[in-house]
């Protein structure tokens, strides 16, 4: 059995995670202050978002140098550091790596951008010719995913037109060309060098976008294409256009081509080279399940963002598992649970907010920690945190700037943790620091949780979603906005609810579950 299996990471945004210096901003050395908290919540391991040298135009995933630490985070010296402390404590630390592009003040761009045409500077990203007289047009329709064209269009130094250099994501982000020798061998040498000072793994960026055709072809539907990536832009409220819109993640000139597994199985030969077990896990928001499923195989795992994405409702909730199990058991690879991470709108925040919104987010964990496999918390998502406002005026976000200020971005969502929240939650029984600590002990503790996937069942009455691991235990939800009567058999207790007003009462052979609320419930076998 691989560590990662039935792990439970924390995902840290180092920036906005914990200042140990009072500079303003989070860094190295405040994650490692952390270290305790961590251990008491109960995490096995935890991802780091990039701490790279970095221009910061798209919160550190643009990576001047990945094979470096940011000096205001603390440097190469800090994540020694943490990595052993870490360690000491038995959590993990798994690192961001960002294959598909770097930033523009990488040195191999600014090289290309000072090369001829058809250099081998040039060749290791995707430079082309423009279209038009004059080459004033971009080379395609292709779209970045943070709005407009997905190309840019360099000055040259002569009289001949300037090329185009592809971006998926700002202009500030060139994308690296993988079918160049030279990009793949830079590569191994980045893997190696963090896997040399400890890290157990990577979180794979845009894990499903690394090969384009290289023919450079129009595309039939290029907003829909990159529309369909953007969790942000999903409407829980309008399922049937979600559906839809994934479908164009099918048969793309950018994502999730087949080529890109042969990256992932040559990065497994350089994992091999180390006497642990290092994971791979891909953010590849693929469709349909399958395909996504295909990057568990080439890295180890993959995110499963539908929890992300999905209404509280218990149909469509139990139609979700239902899909991810059975995939999961068909692929052999335990799925993984993802309620919320720094690009997306904060879980209690999605689901209305207020206090309706913190008791749907409570039910949505209880339920992502019963399930089988891995769970990823992210940073402040166990205190119940919402989105923060952030005024217009302070909105750096490329997906704020580039979309003509008319979408949000990604901020609100990655303010500082407010640790006096933490700290006057601790001592709260029923506050959701608690409750997250309470279900990150019963699956490493409880029996039931040991039990194989293949065990677990469900079923849907009305607003009620009802999931069993085994004979002993089941969890069972209530979405509706109103209190509900769970019958329980004798001997049945409860092991846990997510109420926060502790509304959650068992009396004479029934458990009265108050709306939006979900409990646990143990067979003792009485
Ligand atoms: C996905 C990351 O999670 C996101 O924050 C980033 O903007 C893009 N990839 C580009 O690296």
């Amino acid at each position: 059995m691989k560590w990662w299996q039935n792990a439970a990471v924390y995902q840290v945004y180092p920036r906005s995670f914990n200042d140990s210096n009072n500079d303003g901003i989070g860094d190295l050395p405040g994650v490692n202050q952390k270290l305790d908290y961590l251990c008491d919540l109960g995490i096995d391991a935890i991802w780091i978002s990039p701490f790279y040298p970095s221009p910061l135009i798209d919160g550190g995933y643009d990576i001047a140098d990945p094979r470096d630490v940011a000096t205001d985070l603390g440097g190469l010296e800090a994540i020694d550091h943490l990595i052993k402390n870490a360690k000491a404590k038995n959590i993990k630390v798994i690192i961001d790596l960002v294959p598909n592009h770097v930033s523009s003040s990488h040195r191999w761009f600014i090289e290309a951008v000072q090369s001829a045409p058809g250099s081998n500077a040039r060749k290791r990203f995707h430079f082309q010719d423009g279209k038009g007289e004059n080459g004033e047009l971009p080379p395609n329709n292709w779209i970045s995913l943070f709005g407009g064209s997905a190309w840019t269009q360099i000055e040259s130094s002569d009289q001949t037109p300037g090329q185009w250099y592809l971006h998926l994501f700002d202009k500030s982000q060139p994308d690296l060309n993988w079918t160049n020798k030279e990009v793949i061998t830079d590569f191994d040498q980045t893997l190696r060098f963090w896997l040399d000072r400890g890290v157990a793994g990577f979180r794979v960026d845009v894990a499903l976008g690394l090969c384009k055709d290289m023919n450079y072809p129009d595309d039939l539907n290029p907003q829909k294409r990159v529309d369909a990536i953007r969790l942000d832009l999903y409407d829980p409220m309008n399922l049937d256009s979600s559906e839809e819109l994934r479908k164009f993640l099918i048969d793309s000139p950018i994502f999730d081509r087949d080529e890109v597994h042969t990256i992932y199985r040559h990065w497994q030969e350089i994992f091999a080279e180390y006497d642990r077990d290092v994971l791979g896990v891909a953010e590849a928001w693929a469709y349909p399940t399958a395909r996504a499923m295909e990057y568990a195989k080439s890295l180890g795992q993959v995110f499963n963002f539908d929890f992300m994405v999905m209404p509280f409702d218990a149909a469509i909730l139990a139609g979700t598992i239902n899909q991810i199990l059975e995939t999961s058991i068909e692929y052999k690879s335990d799925p993984t649970w993802v309620l919320s991470n720094h690009d997306a709108s904060r879980v209690v925040s999605r689901l209305g907010g207020g206090l309706d919104g913190l008791q749907k987010a409570r039910s949505m964990a209880m339920l992502a920690h019963f399930l089988p496999g891995s769970i990823y918390v992210y940073q402040g998502e166990e205190l119940g945190l919402e989105d923060v406002l952030i005024p217009a005026e302070e909105r750096k976000d490329p997906i704020w700037i580039n979309s003509g200020n008319t979408q949000t971005g990604r901020e609100g969502a990655r303010a500082p943790i407010p640790w006096e929240i933490a700290n006057s939650q601790s001592s709260e029984p029923h506050s959701t620091l608690n409750l997250y600590r309470w279900l990150l002990q019963l699956r490493k503790d409880h029996p039931a949780w040991q039990v194989d996937p293949s065990q677990t069942t469900h079923r849907v009455d009305g607003a009620r979603l009802e999931v069993a691991r085994g004979a002993s235990v089941r969890c069972i939800v209530n979405t509706s906005d109103k209190p509900i009567d769970v019958p329980t058999s004798v001997g049945e207790v409860v092991l846990a609810h997510s109420s926060s007003l502790n509304e959650v009462k068992q009396v004479a052979g029934q458990i009265n579950l108050s709306k939006f609320t979900a409990v646990i419930v143990e067979n003792s076998g009485m």
